[in-house]
């Protein structure tokens, strides 16, 4: 193991400042200017709280922080929109792209994923491209084509340099929220595998997400190619992120 394991949480729609600033607070106490050996921590809290999770970390956390989406032109007139370099601004050094809700719900498509993920990269902040299949497509046998085709399609034409600072989340969508149902480890073996074949070694992370909790956390970071995980309701509870943090640290040591 030479690179960090990539452990971090998407709060989505979830937490007042006064909540997220008490999440933030406690993580930044406990951690006390270390992120745990071998473990890179990351918290992506909705904009409105982008400033005030940024000024409770303070300049050099050990906790990298990030935005949920930001558009792919740097300004104009695009209501309701956030560009990077406002992210940027804002003190963001992820961009996360792609979720499944956003593909969902507000439009992203594989070519919008492209146009955020160039733009991410221009202004030196990580992308976390999402990518994940759903249910019908897993049923059909077709998980792995399909999320590398994503990947693909969000990642052409960069150049090695540029993928080597990209982060990949795999979130099958059936395994994500109170909706979805923990993967086992037999169903993410053949996704990982794929991934791993193309960008193992070439990217900054390969994560897993996707009903990550206390219970199944150690055997996904066991699965070959899975460097790191992205948690939603586990962590949203300070005590559940930081023992997902152990988690991963004794993973890590074990691995070395
Ligand atoms: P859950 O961990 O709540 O299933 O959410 C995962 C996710 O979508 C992280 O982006």
């Amino acid at each position: 193991m030479t690179s960090a394991l990539w452990v971090g949480t998407s709060w989505k729609m979830t937490k007042t400042l006064a909540e997220g600033g008490a999440w933030t607070t406690g993580l930044r106490d406990r951690l006390d200017g270390t992120a745990p050996a071998g473990v890179q921590p990351f918290v992506i809290p909705s904009f409105t709280a982008t400033t005030a999770v940024a000024g409770i970390l303070g300049e050099d956390s050990p906790v990298l922080l990030g935005v949920q989406n930001a558009h792919w032109e740097d300004e104009g007139a695009w209501t309701g929109e956030v560009s990077v370099p406002q992210a940027k601004d804002a003190g963001a050094q992820i961009v996360e792209i792609g979720h499944s809700e956003r593909r969902e719900h507000f439009g992203e498509t594989v070519e919008t994923t492209r146009l955020k993920v160039a733009t991410a990269l221009r202004h030196g902040l990580t992308p976390l491209l999402c990518i994940g299949e759903s249910a019908e497509v897993k049923d059909a046998g077709g998980s792995s084509e399909f999320i590398l085709d994503q990947a693909r399609g969000a990642l052409e034409g960069l150049s090695e340099e540029e993928l080597s600072r990209v982060v990949i989340a795999y979130e099958p969508i059936w395994a994500i929220g109170e909706k979805g149902r923990p993967a086992t480890v037999e169903e993410l073996v053949a996704p990982f595998a794929a991934l791993g074949e193309v960008y193992s070694g070439k990217v900054t992370g390969l994560l897993y997400g996707g009903s990550v909790n206390l219970d199944n956390a150690a055997s996904l970071l066991g699965i070959e190619h899975v460097t790191g995980l992205f948690v939603g309701r586990t962590a949203w509870n300070l005590e559940g992120y930081l023992e997902l943090l152990r988690i991963a640290e004794a993973h890590a040591r074990a691995a070395q």
